[in-house]
């Protein structure tokens, strides 16, 4: 409340200033470069910091898709409608991430499956929700495995799988799978999932219950997992026989509008102050971003502040001082200098006295006139 006056009655850089400094002051509003968390809301559980808009409690989230509970005593965060586990949350990128179950299927010596296992299982979510094309891949690791993946868009739905059978412990050329982090086919194949998926489920299995491979390899994984979170090499299966959940990302967006429709309704639209962006989603909806220059929160009112770019860098400026500016920053060249483009500090080359030369000469001839 104070601080709202404190806005409406001061200039920009007196308000920025009071801002900063109530932030540091207060004991878990978000983190530096703008408030996270709406005034008044849960900034963080354990260690993860929820930004609106997600939040916990009435009033603290956009809408109840955004709603998360953290429990007190776990530190575990969860979408209020999904009841899925969250990781971390990204504005920027209109990410979330999530743990999902790493299926398996196993045998003992003689073939007999395990039993305790998990060898299918999938997940679906709800709009705003989509699991992230571009961000996870789909893996079956094993050498007497195959996998299969159904994907589903609403109604559609594909089905794609991977195989691998290796007659020879993979870990012996594991050497040359460190080398180029590749998941090559032998003891392990990859591929990448399409995008705006809401629903995904899994099955491993085997051809020959593992008998000729067990030395080595006693069980077959299947999973979906963030990209660069797994790399296929030497410790993989000893890996994966005692990692139970990876992570996932899904994608979110606000709403099913255009930015351009969704600005056109100011109470509605989710960018809020005068230094947010819009960003239009590949499919629909829209994510909200600080202006280039700006960081913050976008979603939130005048959250959104002005990067002090000299400050973060003292050489940012070759042969000049560094000012900072709305969104921005320019040069103030040393003398001898000259400012090429705001930024840039160029050398003025030296000018030839030749002036002075023609203005003798010309004295000289009004004298014989
Ligand atoms: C935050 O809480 C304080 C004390 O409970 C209250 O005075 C203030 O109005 C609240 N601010 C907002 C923005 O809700
Ligand atoms: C928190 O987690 C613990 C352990 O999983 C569970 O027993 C408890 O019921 C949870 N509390 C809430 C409020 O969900
Ligand atoms: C091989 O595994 C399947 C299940 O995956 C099981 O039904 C079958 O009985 C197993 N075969 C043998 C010989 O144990
Ligand atoms: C898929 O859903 C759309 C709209 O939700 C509907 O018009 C269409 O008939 C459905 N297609 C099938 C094959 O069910
Ligand atoms: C790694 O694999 C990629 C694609 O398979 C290949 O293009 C690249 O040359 C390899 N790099 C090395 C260092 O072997
Ligand atoms: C998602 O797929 C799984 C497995 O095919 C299915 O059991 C589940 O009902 C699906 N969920 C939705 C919401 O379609
Ligand atoms: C996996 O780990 C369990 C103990 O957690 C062990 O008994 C089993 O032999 C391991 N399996 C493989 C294939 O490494
Ligand atoms: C904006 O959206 C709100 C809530 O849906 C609605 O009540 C209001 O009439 C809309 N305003 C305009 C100008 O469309
Ligand atoms: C936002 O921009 C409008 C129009 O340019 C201006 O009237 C208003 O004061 C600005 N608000 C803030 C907080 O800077
Ligand atoms: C800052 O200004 C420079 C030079 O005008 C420009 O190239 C650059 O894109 C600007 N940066 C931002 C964040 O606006
Ligand atoms: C600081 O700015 C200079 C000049 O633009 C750049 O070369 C350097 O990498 C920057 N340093 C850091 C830490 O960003």
């Amino acid at each position: 409340m104070m601080l709202v006056l404190l806005l409406a009655a001061t200039n920009a850089v007196a308000a920025a200033t009071t801002r900063r400094s109530a932030r540091e002051g207060g004991a878990d509003d978000g983190k530096a470069g703008g408030l996270m968390a709406k005034p008044n809301c849960t900034a963080k559980c354990g260690n993860i910091e929820i930004p609106y808009p997600f939040g916990i409690g009435l009033g603290c989230y956009f809408g109840p898709r955004f709603e998360i509970t953290c429990n007190q005593s776990t530190k575990e965060l969860r979408l209020m409608e999904t009841r899925m586990l969250v990781d971390s949350i990204s504005l920027t990128e209109g990410h979330l991430q999530t743990k999902q179950l790493v299926n398996r299927d196993c045998y003992d010596a003689q073939g007999k499956p395990r039993g305790e296992d998990q060898s299918s299982g999938g997940l679906s979510v709800i709009p705003p929700y989509t699991i992230s094309s571009d961000k996870n891949s789909f893996f079956v690791v094993g050498c007497d495995t195959y996998a299969h993946f159904v994907g589903r868009r609403g109604n559609q739905s594909y089905t794609t799988g991977c195989i691998s059978v290796c007659k020879n412990n993979p870990n012996l050329y594991a050497d040359s799978f460190d080398k180029n982090e590749s998941c090559s086919g032998m003891g392990c194949c990859k591929t990448n999932i399409s995008p705006l998926l809401d629903n995904l489920s899994l099955q491993v299995k085997s051809y020959k219950n593992h008998t000729e491979v067990h030395d080595f390899n006693a069980c077959g994984y299947a999973f979906v997992v963030k990209k660069d979170n797994f790399k296929f090499g030497k410790t993989s299966f000893q890996y994966l026989n005692k990692t139970h959940r990876l992570p996932l990302v899904l994608d979110w967006q606000i709403g099913e509008e255009s930015c351009q429709y969704a600005m056109q309704n100011k109470t509605t639209y989710a960018c809020k102050g005068n230094n947010s962006d819009c960003q239009d989603k590949p499919s629909s909806g829209y994510i909200c971003l600080c202006k280039p220059g700006f960081q913050g929160n976008p979603y939130l009112p005048d959250s959104c502040e002005d990067i002090d770019e000299c400050a973060l860098n003292s050489t940012l400026c070759n042969h000049g001082k560094c000012e900072n500016k709305e969104g921005n920053y320019t040069c103030v060249c040393d003398s001898g200098y000259k400012n090429l483009d705001d930024i840039t500090c160029i050398k003025v080359p030296s000018a030839k006295p030749l002036k002075i030369s023609l203005v003798t000469y010309e004295l000289e001839l009004a004298i014989y006139i």
